[in-house]
């Protein structure tokens, strides 16, 4: 059976692009494969993190992977600071990297900006750290959204670097699992930007905690242009925010682009809105009803991730031991 690693930031409430990008998938692949699902508390903290809502968001996180159907009796749940393997095998990958592979990463250009100088070295080797989750269990398979490709491929970069200074085949090549559909959902305020957790607009996603009320809020008040839609998928070149509409609607409604177009072509925003608010919510309320359900009881949270953690690190421990000895540590 292959191991499936996968992780999110607990920088904030997922959103709708986490959950099709990544959560709803994670839950299909747990039949079939051993999985390691892992609350990225590490990675969170390479932007500034209020303490107390670090803590927070990773609780809500875990209730809400939970009630979106990760099963932690079968598989792992954990947040990532609770297993030391992770930050020893990344810190073996800062100096296995080089610096021109992490200068290539278009998402530190995007987060850093102009304003780069400002930056914590944190969020620079980032990658490293994320290559360091996977490989640390030699996870072979990665769920994740388009927006984490790059780092995949420099997880595969570090792994046979490492493979080859130290003479051995001891880290797997690892494949990314990204979706067909919704690959890339985009912010209901602006198609043409990723639809974030930690965008500073809440209009600008729905989190899966949102309420009926809110998610049909946010979905009236989602730009859009003045044009029906069309009857192909053709029609909704350079129209981000329709594409980005209809898109939704067929990766929650289980259609293609055409079909949907097949039953809404013609229609204006407004009926479609109608229409798209009510999928959304069949698919999302549940979630958020049965997250506050979870947070009540915070110790049973914390038993479950503690116990998630005790068993990943059954797993990374003696695979981190084992890189350290080929690095050459005495122990
Ligand atoms: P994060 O927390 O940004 O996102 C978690 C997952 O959600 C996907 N995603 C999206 N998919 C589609 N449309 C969107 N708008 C959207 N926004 C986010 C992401 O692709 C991701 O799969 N670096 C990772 C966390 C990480 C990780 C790992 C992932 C750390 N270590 C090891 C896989 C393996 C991140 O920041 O995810």
């Amino acid at each position: 059976m292959q191991r499936i690693f996968s992780g999110i930031q607990p920088s904030g409430v997922p959103q709708l692009g986490n959950y099709l990008g990544a959560i709803r998938n994670w839950v299909n692949l747990q039949s079939g494969h051993e999985c390691i699902f892992c609350l990225v508390d590490m990675h969170a903290i390479t932007v500034w993190q209020e303490p107390e809502e670090l803590r927070r968001h990773t609780l809500t996180q875990a209730a809400i992977l939970l009630a979106s159907g990760i099963d932690a009796s079968r598989h792992i749940l954990f947040n990532q600071s609770a297993v030391s393997a992770h930050a020893r095998l990344a810190w073996i990958f800062n100096c296995v990297t080089r610096l021109g592979w992490l200068n290539r990463m278009t998402q530190f250009k995007d987060k850093a900006g102009k304003d780069r100088e400002n930056h914590s070295s944190g969020l620079y080797v980032y990658p490293n750290l994320m290559a360091a989750d996977i490989l640390a269990y030699k996870a072979t398979r990665v769920p994740v959204g388009e927006d984490q490709k790059q780092h995949l491929e420099l997880t595969n970069d570090v792994a046979q670097k490492f493979n080859h200074d130290y003479g051995v085949e001891f880290f797997p090549a690892v494949e990314a699992l990204i979706p067909p559909a919704a690959a890339r959902v985009m912010s209901l305020r602006d198609g043409t930007k990723k639809m974030s957790k930690s965008d500073p607009s809440a209009q600008s996603r729905i989190e899966l905690t949102d309420d009926a009320d809110t998610i049909a809020q946010k979905i009236r008040r989602a730009k859009t242009d003045a044009d029906v839609l069309p009857d192909d998928p053709a029609g909704l070149e350079s129209r981000p925010e329709a594409r980005n509409l209809v898109a939704i609607y067929a990766a929650l409604a289980d259609m293609s682009i055409q079909q949907v177009l097949d039953t809404h072509k013609g229609q204006g925003f407004g009926p479609f809105k109608n229409a798209l608010t009510e999928v959304v919510v069949n698919a999302i309320a549940p979630i958020g009803q049965e997250t506050s359900r979870l947070l009540k009881d915070e110790t049973h949270l914390l038993h479950t991730l503690r116990h998630g953690a005790q068993r990943a690190q059954a797993i990374a421990e003696p695979i981190v031991s084992e890189a350290e000895k080929l690095v050459g540590f005495l122990r």
